[in-house]
């Protein structure tokens, strides 16, 4: 056994402050309180259900993740939220339409008592939505210091020991990476100036590095993903994780195309389609918030299949993703498939896959876990980019130079390993010749 890493204990109560009061935040907040009190179960998430295996297979040691490692627990955690419409997470959710009725009443109280504050919000960064319940200050850095105050705030109010943040708001028009992003003086300075290059999303980041909270980007916007806020991070020992949470299409594609690759079966084409209907589904109707999915979507099949490491088989597939609004389906999104491949000597063969899934539950699980794992990092003394959090992103984050990890099963046993090593547990590499040779 190697030397554990010293984490600080999960005492006290930990604020998760959700930037968005949408359909995957009260999915989140009402699943959390259901589980609570034993109406459900947290299927989909590590955090509460997940074990590690640990040693060799004969030992039959498997404990808990929560058992191996210091989580918070769902009891101690108190939800905090921001957003331009005023509605609580209790007429929130009754708009979302993801749970029951029937659910949602017998969660009634703890859900409006989430109540959200303004929002440091504009329709430039999200044309289809505008609602009043917003902040109103001279320029961006004082209304990042209006968010630091209502962080301090919740905090203190709510009797917490330590924050976390998670942006779960709608997705912001895209954004290139500019010189105001390249350094953490000179985006203060464009705050000040009220740069347009500073999107809402990077000032509750940086509201949020600035008090110490760890944050993590549930949505395709650039955000962290920049140097200036990354160095802030390094500065205040604070982890980041991010972006876009990994829940439906790309989640197929990130365990069918290792499938592809682990074969040498070659990719002609992946036409990708989906339809939506809840506000999510408005919001990326705009070209603006589209470009900014579509380009985190698209990635992950050139990092999986390395074209330039197999140019035969996969140098010139074809890959598109489209997204419909589709209002009758509400959160219900459909997702088709369509796989060209190719097997020995060039034979071509399809697969289809039509995966009927529901968004926010699928996401809520993973919110919850990001959530609780960024806290863990936190108490471990981990800070910047938490790679070993990829498992929940679409677009992981990872240092300069590095290329992201994909594979789903990949990004487990970075999580695990990782588990493991803060426990000071021995990582498992799978090679297991010692089962057979003396
Ligand atoms: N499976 C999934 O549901 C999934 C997967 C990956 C990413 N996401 C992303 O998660 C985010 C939330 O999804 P959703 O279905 O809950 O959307 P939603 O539209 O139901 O909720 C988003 C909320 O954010 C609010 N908002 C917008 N800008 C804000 C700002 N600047 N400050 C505070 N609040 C703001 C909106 O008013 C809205 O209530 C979206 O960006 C979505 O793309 C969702």
């Amino acid at each position: 056994m190697r030397k554990p890493r010293s984490i600080a204990p999960a005492k006290g109560r930990l604020a998760v402050l959700v930037p968005g009061l949408g359909a995957v935040a009260t999915t989140l907040i009402a699943g959390v309180e259901a589980v609570k009190r034993g109406m459900g179960k947290p299927i989909g998430s590590l955090t509460q259900m997940g074990t590690v295996r640990l040693g060799k297979r004969t030992e039959k040691r498997a404990p808990l993740i929560r058992e191996l490692v210091p989580i918070a627990a769902l009891e101690d955690v108190r939800f905090g939220a921001w957003d331009p419409f005023p509605d609580d997470a209790y007429a929130s959710a009754t708009h979302a339409s993801v749970l029951d009725h029937a659910l949602l009443e017998q969660l009634r109280v703890p859900l409006s008592a989430v109540r959200p504050m303004p929002a440091v919000f504009s329709p430039e960064y999200v044309r289809r939505l505008d609602g009043p319940n917003v902040k109103k200050a001279p320029s961006k850095l004082e209304l990042g210091e209006a968010l630091r105050e209502d962080i301090r705030r919740f905090v203190r109010e709510n009797d917490c020991a330590r924050a976390v943040m998670v942006w779960c708001a709608s997705t912001e028009v895209y954004l290139e990476p500019s010189a105001v992003h390249a350094e953490l003086g000179r985006f203060e300075k464009a705050m000040a100036a009220s740069d347009p290059a500073i999107a809402p999303s990077m000032i509750y980041a940086w509201a949020a590095l600035k008090e110490g909270v760890a944050f993590a980007n549930g949505a395709p916007n650039l955000t962290v993903d920049i140097p200036a806020l990354q160095q802030l991070a390094r500065k205040q020992g604070v982890p980041l994780a991010g972006k876009d949470f990994k829940t439906g299409q790309t989640m197929m594609k990130t365990v069918l195309a290792p499938m592809l690759k682990a074969r040498l079966l070659a990719l002609n084409g992946w036409f990708s389609t989906n339809i939506l209907g809840n506000r999510d589904g408005e919001v990326l109707d705009d070209p603006g918030s589209f470009k900014t999915k579509a380009v985190s979507k698209l990635s992950a099949l050139q990092y999986i299949l390395q074209p330039e490491l197999y140019p035969d088989l996969y140098g010139h597939f074809d890959h598109q993703v489209h997204i419909e609004y589709y209002k009758p389906r509400g959160d219900n999104k459909e997702g088709w498939d369509n796989v060209d491949i190719e097997g020995w000597l060039g034979y071509p063969m399809q697969i289809k896959v039509n995966f009927l899934c529901r968004d926010s539950i699928l996401a809520a699980p993973v919110a919850l876990d990001v959530a609780l794992f960024l806290d863990l990092a936190q108490r471990a003394g981990m800070s910047g980019i938490q790679e070993w959090l990829s498992f929940y992103f679409k677009s992981p984050m990872v240092a300069e130079g590095l290329y992201p990890e994909h594979d789903l099963f990949i990004q487990l046993t970075k999580l695990k390993n990782t588990l493991r090593h803060l426990a000071g547990e021995e990582l498992i590499t799978h090679l297991g010749l010692d089962y057979y040779e003396p």
